[in-house]
């Protein structure tokens, strides 16, 4: 449950809030509100910096169009090996921040309003305004599920793919056709997701300080800014 904390140490106003959000989230210090603690953004951004290194060590491998980017890690051998292990690493801290937030990603009815096709419009033109949103609204959850399950997709196709002989030609065919179509799908949803944690003024901080205005967390997430604050009137 959401807390206050007075701000116990010395400083300018930012400075407890961040100093909180070492080991804890969800609560309110002078004016800023504690997103995310310290083990949500290092897991955060493992997945991240593995995502990246997969991504452009992926490219040479998939097409001779992409080649040129081989160059950057030493050459297309070094891009094989080191491709399938932050493979694993993607997966492992995948799986990490999957069991972190799991317990917060469930679909609410408001989330479910909020993914509506008839919000859609709405949404891309920056028009969404639900007072019941909370801490993550119905979109970011469906990133979360949407993200996990390429990311365990990746995994098991990227299995087959890294020890050919193991297993049956058809399975190579349809695991090689996987891995790609999934792979091209999360490349689209994570650019989406960049894009949003970059265009909101504020929300990149979330991941870098863990900690959020009140006036960020009260337009964003009106029902988690109230939930933290007590504050009824949102
Ligand atoms: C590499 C560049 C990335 C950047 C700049 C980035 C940025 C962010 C930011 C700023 C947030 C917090 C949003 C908030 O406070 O509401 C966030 C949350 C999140 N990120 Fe990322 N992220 C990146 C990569 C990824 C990747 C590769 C994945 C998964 C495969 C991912 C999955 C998530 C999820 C599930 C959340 C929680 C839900 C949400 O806020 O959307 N992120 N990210």
């Amino acid at each position: 449950m959401a807390q206050n904390a007075n701000p116990a140490h010395g400083g300018s106003t930012a400075e407890p809030g961040i100093l909180a959000a070492h080991d804890r989230e969800d609560l309110l210090v002078g004016d800023d509100v504690v997103r995310f603690k310290y083990y949500t953004r290092i897991v955060h951004w493992s997945v991240g910096v593995s995502f990246l290194i997969c991504l452009f060590t992926g490219f040479p491998i998939w097409t001779p169009y992409w080649g040129w980017m081989a160059g950057f890690f030493g050459g297309l051998n070094v891009c094989r090996w080191l491709h399938a292990w932050s493979g694993l690493a993607f997966a492992f801290f995948g799986a990490l921040q999957f069991i972190h937030w799991v317990g917060e990603m469930a679909l609410s009815e408001a989330d479910r309003r909020f993914i509506a096709p008839s919000n859609f419009g709405k949404y891309l033109s920056w028009k969404t305004h639900d007072d019941d949103v909370g801490k993550y609204n119905g979109g970011q959850k469906l990133l979360f599920w949407t993200s996990s399950l390429a990311c365990l997709g990746l995994l098991l196709t990227g299995v087959v793919l890294w020890y050919p002989g193991e297993f049956s030609p058809m399975l190579r065919q349809v695991s090689w056709v996987l891995h790609d179509v999934v792979f091209i799908l999360l490349v689209l949803l994570i650019m989406g997701h960049v894009y949003l944690g970059l265009a909101e003024p504020g929300t990149l901080m979330a991941m870098i300080k863990g900690t959020v205005p009140r006036a960020w967390a009260k337009l964003h997430h009106p029902k988690w800014y109230r939930d933290v604050t007590g504050d009824k009137r949102g």
